[in-house]
């Protein structure tokens, strides 16, 4: 029995193969025309399986990674015209990325803040390409949300030598024909500030003048900036003191103080009775003069925020008595 069988399956399929078996491209054309349909899923399974992650995973990673390893110099920062609530940014950065992808990436609202503390702002940040250096150019204005913030910002401005500013927000990126992802943009910039105004220096002063604003005394004081903001101070009053004895007032009209070195004039109300009083104390009738910050008033409104920042502000300079009565 087992011998009978088994040379007939072998004939049955012999004759099979011979006779019925049609030509392999056309088995292979009625398999794919009966199964069609599994191939087709399991394409499609496995271009989602592929390419899903790829476009879902991979690449929005790839992006967040691209945007985590830029980094953000602010390269000239300009606050002008401000209100107690308001201010008009112009501002300029420069992007640095090492990555050979240079996506677009989209206009988004940034949060600007001291790195770690509140943001004081919002930002519109336009859109532009990500490769090496470009520049990223701001000239808006800006309310702010925080004014306690903004007060800390421009402390932290006039105050130090160097300082941490943030960006922060969700920003569109799209590279080639792949879909537009939204990544974390957060980074932090390294700034110089105004540094205490180290370097500060009245360069002359007379006392006895007639001046037109109705004080008794003008001058001209030297600012270093070493940082690359540039502020609008508005119309500036500071306190002048010896000994912590008050002997008046300076006023600075219309001051900016830009990158670089700030000359401008002043005029005083010093108190001629006052300063005769001390002077015997002076052997060389060579005051030390204390400056602080009093207030600052810009379109008739008194910025608080800048006044905050200036009232820390301690400068101490030298008056030569003889020099500025004419002597
Ligand atoms: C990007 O940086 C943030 C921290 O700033 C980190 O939490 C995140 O994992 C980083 N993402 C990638 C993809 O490197
Ligand atoms: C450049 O690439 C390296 C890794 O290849 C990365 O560590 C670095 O943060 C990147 N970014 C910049 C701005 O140099
Ligand atoms: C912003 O700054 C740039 C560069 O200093 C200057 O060219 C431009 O005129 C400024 N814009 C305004 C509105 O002041
Ligand atoms: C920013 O990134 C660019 C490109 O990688 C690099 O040349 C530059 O030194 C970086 N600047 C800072 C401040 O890290
Ligand atoms: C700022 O606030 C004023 C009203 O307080 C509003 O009219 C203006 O559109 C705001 N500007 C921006 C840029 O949000
Ligand atoms: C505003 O800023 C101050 C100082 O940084 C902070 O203490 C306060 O929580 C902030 N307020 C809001 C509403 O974020
Ligand atoms: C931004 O990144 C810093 C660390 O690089 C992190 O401490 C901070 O919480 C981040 N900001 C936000 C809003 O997540
Ligand atoms: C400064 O004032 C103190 C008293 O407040 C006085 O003792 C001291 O002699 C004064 N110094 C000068 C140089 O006048
Ligand atoms: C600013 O003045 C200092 C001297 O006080 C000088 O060394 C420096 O070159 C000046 N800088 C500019 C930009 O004029
Ligand atoms: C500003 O000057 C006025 C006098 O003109 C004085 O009463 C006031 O206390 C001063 N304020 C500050 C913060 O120095
Ligand atoms: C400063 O004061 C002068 C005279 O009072 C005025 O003409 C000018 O507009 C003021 N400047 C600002 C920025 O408010
Ligand atoms: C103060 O000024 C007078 C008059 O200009 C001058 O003779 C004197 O040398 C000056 N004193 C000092 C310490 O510079």
């Amino acid at each position: 029995m087992a011998g009978d069988s088994k040379p007939e399956v072998v004939e049955s399929a012999g004759v099979g193969a011979a006779a019925a078996r049609p030509s392999f491209g056309s088995r292979v054309g009625t398999h794919f025309k009966r199964w069609w349909w599994v191939y087709l899923i399991v394409l499609i399974v496995v271009v989602l399986v592929v390419v899903l992650p790829v476009v879902y995973v991979a690449y929005p990673k790839m992006a967040q990674t691209l945007v985590n390893n830029s980094n953000l110099t602010v390269t000239m920062m300009d606050i002008s015209d401000p209100s107690p609530s308001s201010f008009t940014l112009n501002q300029t950065q420069v992007i640095g990325t090492n990555s050979s992808y240079h996506p677009t990436m989209y206009s988004f609202s940034g949060a600007v803040s001291l790195a770690g503390l509140a943001a004081f702002a919002h930002v519109q940040i336009p859109k532009f390409n990500a490769h090496n250096g470009v520049v990223v150019e701001v000239d808006q204005r800006v309310n702010l949300t925080n004014v306690t913030a903004f007060a800390d910002f421009c402390r932290a401005a006039i105050m130090s030598e160097e300082f941490q500013l943030n960006v922060y927000g969700r920003q569109g990126l799209k590279e080639d024909s792949l879909p537009k992802t939204t990544v974390t943009y957060n980074h932090t910039a390294t700034m110089k500030g105004f540094n205490k105004l180290d370097g500060f220096d009245l360069l002359d002063m007379s006392i006895g003048t007639n001046n037109s604003d109705g004080t008794n005394a003008k001058g001209t004081v030297y600012i270093p900036n070493p940082s690359v903001i540039s502020i609008a101070l508005g119309n500036l009053t500071l306190n002048l003191s010896v000994n912590n004895t008050a002997i008046g007032q300076a006023y600075i009209y219309d001051l900016t103080l830009r990158p670089g070195n700030n000359t401008v004039t002043m005029t005083a109300n010093v108190s001629e009775l006052t300063v005769a009083g001390m002077l015997s104390d002076y052997p060389n009738y060579i005051l030390p003069i204390d400056i602080t910050g009093n207030s600052t008033v810009y379109d008739n409104q008194v910025i608080p925020y800048i006044a905050g920042a200036l009232a820390d502000l301690e400068l101490r300079t030298s008056l030569n008595v003889t020099k500025a009565l004419g002597g």
